[in-house]
């Protein structure tokens, strides 16, 4: 069984492509809106968490996921895999002691570098950009595959000098998160997509419009996927990026309410992260709103992709 956070869909496809041929792939956003913990894995079989990395540590939506977490038999090899844009941090230590918390060990923490999508401080990829990012995380996920089957034993984000540097960092996420800063523009259609997938049910639609009812929530980009969503005025004009997974012709999710996927089954659709529905290029938005590559360049470099120091984010359903 894997369980998996995603805003924008890199941790969606790292799950999916890891998964075995009928593994059960579980959507942590919907669980958290349905508030559904309950679980039962057969002893001895693995379980794996898939899930960005936020600010060198772990999305707080997945600390309570994990926190809620009701799980019956005792899974025989326990994993994490950070998706990530450039620095890993320490969000494997963060993962096992989330886990230690809710009384399971974890034998290995792996990662992939995946295209960035903290619009705060980078722009979406170029096409090129992307699919090149894509591609090398295609073949490192082919070998975590293997490594997962193996049932390796590896940690990553554990080192005392990582974990220092993310400690600084993380401040930056619990302390940001604002939600005061999001309004719509005038390509809002009204489809509730957003308000549907929010992890946090910081979103509800008022008078045909997204209004945020939170005041921090856990700023995962997925609404923001969609560009009628500003920040400020940060994001205007910016290229959202989401997955292309979530972007091709056909992805629809209607029906994902039961919230739960089977890789390799014959549904013929995948769900995105939290059962809205799309029209065509996957996300249900005004056309503005879709990933427009071109103009906005990248911009950054992460480095060797590794646990490297380079990133900084600094100040800045029944499921079962
Ligand atoms: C709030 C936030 C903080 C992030 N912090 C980091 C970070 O510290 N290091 C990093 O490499 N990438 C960071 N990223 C980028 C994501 O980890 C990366 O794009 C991830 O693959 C997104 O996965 P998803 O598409 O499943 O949501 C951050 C993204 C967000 C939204
Ligand atoms: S997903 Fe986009 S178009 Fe749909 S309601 Fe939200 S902001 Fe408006
Ligand atoms: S408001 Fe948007 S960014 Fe914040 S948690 Fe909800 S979907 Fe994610």
């Amino acid at each position: 069984m894997i369980f998996y956070f995603t805003g924008t869909g890199n941790s969606q496809a790292a799950a999916q492509s890891v998964a075995g041929a009928q593994e059960r792939l579980v959507p942590i956003v919907e669980c958290l809106r349905k508030d559904s913990y309950d679980f039962e894995i057969t002893d001895g079989d693995a379980l794996g968490f898939v899930f960005p990395v936020y600010f060198g540590g772990l999305p707080l939506s997945v600390e309570q996921f994990i926190g809620r977490l009701r799980l019956t038999g005792r899974p025989g090899y326990v994993y994490g895999l950070l998706t990530y844009g450039g620095f890993a941090g320490g969000a494997g230590s963060m993962l096992q002691a989330a886990l230690a918390r809710a009384g399971l060990g974890l034998d290995a923490v792996y990662g992939v570098k995946m295209p960035d999508n903290y619009l705060v401080l980078y722009d979406a990829p170029t096409e090129a950009e992307e699919q090149k990012i894509l591609k090398n995380a295609g073949e490192a996920l082919a070998r975590i595959r293997t490594r997962i089957v193996l049932r390796d034993r590896v940690m990553r984000g554990t080192a005392l000098p990582v974990r220092m540097l993310a400690a600084a960092l993380y401040p930056g996420y619990i302390n940001g998160r604002d939600t005061a800063p999001f309004h719509t523009n005038d390509t809002c259609i009204g489809c509730a997509a957003c308000a549907n997938r929010c992890p946090s049910r910081a979103i509800e639609m008022r008078d045909g419009r997204p209004a945020w009812v939170k005041d921090k929530c856990a700023f995962c980009m997925s609404c923001v996927r969609c560009g009628a969503i500003e920040y400020g005025e940060l994001f205007t004009g910016k290229a959202r990026y989401k997955h292309p997974m979530l972007r091709k012709k056909g992805h629809d999710a209607h029906g994902a309410a039961g919230g739960h996927e089977t890789h390799g089954a014959a549904s013929g659709h995948d769900h995105d992260a939290a059962g809205d529905h799309d029209h065509g290029d996957g996300d249900c938005c005004p056309p503005e709103g879709g990933h427009a590559h071109g103009a906005a360049s990248a911009g950054h470099d992460h480095g060797s992709g590794a646990a490297s120091a380079g990133h900084d984010h600094g100040s800045g359903a029944k499921c079962h």
